[in-house]
Parts: structure tokens; sequence; C-alpha cells
């Protein structure tokens, strides 16, 4: 579907339908010379994701559907980026080729976040996954303008449909089945990025550099697949950024099986989901290419399959991470804090950020703590958790602050190595001693952690998401961060 955005003092062109978001207890704004039978408007109240198809009786649409954006002094912009997906969804359903989107509403200041919350939705709306059909169902809808009431909300729409086609973008590499997402897949998609942007760099450290490197821990989860492991390293750089340098490392583990500690094969397939943290960066970097954004941006993604073979870490085994700590591998499972570990190593060593987040699908803990609407956030810097949570209301991506405590990181010590990858079972707080763990590889970098298990897939269905798919979660929420960083 191609989206163009026009404004409403433009003349309002031949659609097959027209969409009006409509607020609580305001006069329904139609384009000049579109009638509705006046019992259609009245009996529509406009509360909260209210929709009503209606036949048009004049005007340049052959169909029109009102949507309600509900009522109250400010726009809610999630529910509005919930509207848009509506929008789009009821398109496809009623299988027209074009629609238009009217948003006549006054947005005061709110007006850029809900233009953009508009788009996103819209654009988010249109995700499918049908390319491994035999005969994916086309579908209909071909181009879709969203007119809006001012320059900001424009700006604001403009924003957002990159932003809705990034988040896409994750879900996409998120839902794609294990086989087919490999390591060497990640890659490629990276790769792909990289193209789109002059300002973006790819470099792709392979097993080789990574033994050079001293990156024994990473390099022992990959030892037990037949796929090599990687570790994707972009560059955002333009010539004028400024001084700040930001690090996002994305877990990148395309399928986990557990390794030796195998996991029990009730929903194993899920594993495929344990690269959200990757597809989160990548697809943030997909929006940088066209946002570009004032500071310089790193995106590093550590990739790698977790399965059981001769050459498999054992429970036991003692390996030594590019920053010189050593680490027992009491559970072969606990391998994405292996992985983050030698990709923070290096990002604390090669790149030195100002800031780094990582994203990872780390712990069934955070899951039992937070479920599914809520990612965990973690760190010592006590002003980027307050940041992180407040992108987190703003882009409706959730966040939640959990402690890392000294006896959490005091439980991690090893007996035999400097530490142990999982925490004691009377300790208990699994998303915390992770955690901890992972405060061993950041040196003196202001770092916060993102536990996305719960929020990666499962998260209830919201019109812009499924509760069948991988929700994109990272995308929006690191694009709105940098966004207020500047
Ligand atoms: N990828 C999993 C975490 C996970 C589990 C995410 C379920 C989403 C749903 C991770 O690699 C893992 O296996 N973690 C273990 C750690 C444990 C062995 C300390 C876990 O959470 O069980
Ligand atoms: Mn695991
Ligand atoms: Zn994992």
């Amino acid at each position: 579907m191609k989206l163009s955005i026009k404004t409403t003092k433009q003349k309002f062109t031949q659609t097959d339908l027209l969409v009006v978001l409509s607020k609580k207890g305001a006069k329904l704004a139609l384009p000049d010379g579109v009638k509705l039978p006046k019992h259609a408007v009245d009996s529509f109240e406009g509360k909260s994701r209210e929709i009503r198809m209606v036949d048009p009786t004049a005007g340049a649409a052959k169909r029109v559907l009102l949507i309600g954006i509900g009522g109250g002094r400010n726009i809610d912009t999630e529910t509005v980026r919930r509207c848009g997906a509506i929008a789009s969804k009821q398109a496809e359903k009623a299988d027209v080729v074009t629609a238009a989107i009217w948003f006549d509403i006054a947005a005061g200041k709110t007006a850029e976040a809900v233009g953009q919350a508009l788009a996103e939705g819209v654009v988010m709306g249109t995700y499918h996954l049908d390319d491994f059909k035999k005969d994916p169902a086309e579908p209909s809808l071909k181009r879709t303008v969203i007119y809006g009431n001012s320059t900001e909300f424009n700006r604001g729409a403009r924003k957002g449909e990159v932003i809705g086609a990034a988040n896409c973008l994750a879900k996409r590499l998120q839902d794609t089945p294990g086989n087919l997402m490999r390591p060497r897949d990640l890659v490629a998609e990276a790769r792909k990025i990289a193209r789109r942007s002059k300002y973006i760099s790819i470099d792709v450290i392979d097993e080789k550099k990574m033994k050079e490197l001293g990156m024994g821990s990473l390099l022992s989860v990959s030892r037990g697949s037949s796929e090599p492991a990687y570790l994707i390293h972009l560059t955002y750089k333009k010539p004028k950024s400024s001084s700040k340098k930001v690090c996002l490392v994305g877990k990148g583990l395309t399928f986990d099986a557990g390794g030796i500690s195998i996991k029990p094969s009730a929903r194993m397939e899920e594993m495929k989901y344990d690269m959200s943290g990757g597809a989160a960066v990548l697809g943030a970097f997909d929006a940088i290419a066209d946002l570009e954004p004032g500071m310089e941006v790193h995106g590093l993604v550590p990739t790698s399959e977790n399965l059981p073979d001769g050459k498999a870490n054992k429970p036991g085994d003692l390996v030594v991470a590019m920053n010189g700590l050593s680490i027992e591998v009491l559970n072969t499972d606990a391998e994405g804090r292996l992985i983050l570990a030698d990709a923070m190593s290096y990002a604390v060593e090669k790149i030195k950020p100002d800031h780094m987040i990582d994203l990872a699908t780390l712990t069934g803990a955070a899951v039992v703590a937070l479920g599914h609407e809520y990612s965990g956030v973690f760190g010592m810097d006590q002003t980027l958790i307050d940041a992180l949570v407040e992108s987190g209301k703003r882009t409706g991506e959730l966040v939640w602050p959990l402690p890392i405590h000294d006896l959490h990181k005091k439980d991690m010590k090893g007996r035999v190595g400097d530490l142990k990858n999982i925490g004691s079972p009377s300790t208990g707080a699994g998303a915390s001693t992770a955690a901890a763990f992972l405060s061993n590889f950041v040196g003196d970098v202001s770092w916060a952690h993102l536990d996305i298990a719960g929020s990666a897939w499962g998260s209830k269905e919201r019109d812009y998401q499924s509760s069948t798919q991988g929700t994109g979660v990272g995308v929006r929420l690191l694009l709105d961060y940098l966004e207020h960083l500047s």
C-alpha cells in the first residue's frame, strides 16, 4: 500500500472509502461535497474505536466509514494509533483499492504526536505475513491518502509512516520461521538496511574475527550449531552529527532450543522469536535511514542459534568473554547473556558510547513478573531509565523498572570462574540476576537493559498488533528515545 499525505485544504479527490475520524461530542467535519444521511450522523457518538459504515448521499466517496477517537480534553494517541489500524483493516475488509482518511479535529499542542500515531497505525494495520503461502491473498488496498489539518499534524504523519514501516520490518523478521531467518539471513537484512542510507555503514564480524577479538562467550553458543554466528555492527553517522553517541544492542538468537540444557518441546517453536531484540535494532535503523537523527547511533546484533550437538556448551564449561571475565556456563539455556556479554564488551572497548541500551528476550522470569504488556527496564542510570519509561508512555510500548541489587550481582559470582551464567535457585528474581550478570560487561557506560521476553510477542490484540504475531516492540520506543535525547 502506498501512503500519501495531503492537507484538508487540498481538493478532496475521488476515493473508494473515505474514513472520517470523529471526536466524541464534536461536530463531524467532512470534506467539501460529502453528504451523509442525517440519521447515520446523529446516531454516531464518536466513542473510542466506535465504527460505522455509511452510504453517502453525495460527494467523491463511494462509501464512508466513521471512526470515533473518544472524548475528553486531550486526544489519546494510543487510541488514534488503533483507529489508524482500524481504518486500514476495514478498508481491506471492504475490498477497496483506494482509501482516504480525513482528520479535521483540533489537536492543539498534540497535533504532531497525533499525526504520527495515526500514520503509524495506518501502516502497522497493513502488516501481513502471507509470503509463505502458495496463493497469498493479495490485499486489495493499493493507495491511502491521509488528509491532515495542520502542518504539525502532517509532519507527524510523515514521521509516523516511516516508523510504522520500520515496525512492520521488525515484525516480519520476527515472524519469519527460524529456518528462513538464520544468523546469515539477519546479516543479509542488515546489509539491505545499510544500503538505504549513505550515512549508515555496516561491519559484519565473523567467527574468525571473533576469535581474534577474544569473544569466547559468544563463540561458545554458536559452537553447538552448524550455522556460524555473526556480530552485526551498523553505524549511523552524519557529517554534522552531534558528539552524542548511542549504542543499541539487540539479542539475535534466531532459534533457542536451549542447547544441552534443552527446553521442553511444548511451545518451543516460539523460540524463533528469540531474535526480537535484534529485530528491534534493525527496525530502528530502517527508520533512522529516513529520519536522520542528530546524534551518532551504533547498532550491534550478536546473532546465533542455540542448539545441542557434540560441540555444544556443556553445563559446567568455562568460557572467557572479550573483556577477560571467565564465565561458568551452568545452564546452556542462559545463552542470551553469553552473546550479549561479548557484544557489550565490544561496544565498551571499540565504540565507547555515551549511552547503551540493550534489548533482549532474556528471561522467562520477566514474563512472570510483568506479563506481555510491559518490557522490564534495568540499570544504574536513573535518568536513562526514566527516559525509557517516558518513551514507553508516549509510544504505548510500556516499560516498567525492575531492580538490580548488589546481592543479585553477588549471586552471579562464579566458583571456578569470575561469573556464573545463572543465579542460585534460592535467590529467585531471574530477570534481575540476568541483568546483574550483564552489568559486568558495560564498563562505566550509562546503560539500560530492556527485557522484552514478554512484550516481543503474545501481547493482547491492539488493532495495530496481533496476539499471534511478533509485536516489533522496541522499534517505536527506541526511535522516541532518540528523538527526545537531543
Ligand atoms: N530466550 C530465553 C528466554 C525466554 C523464555 C523468552 C521464554 C521468552 C519466553 C532465554 O534464553 C532463556 O532460556 N532463559 C532462561 C534462563 C534460565 C536458564 C536462567 C529462562 O528464562 O528460563
Ligand atoms: Mn535460552
Ligand atoms: Zn534465549
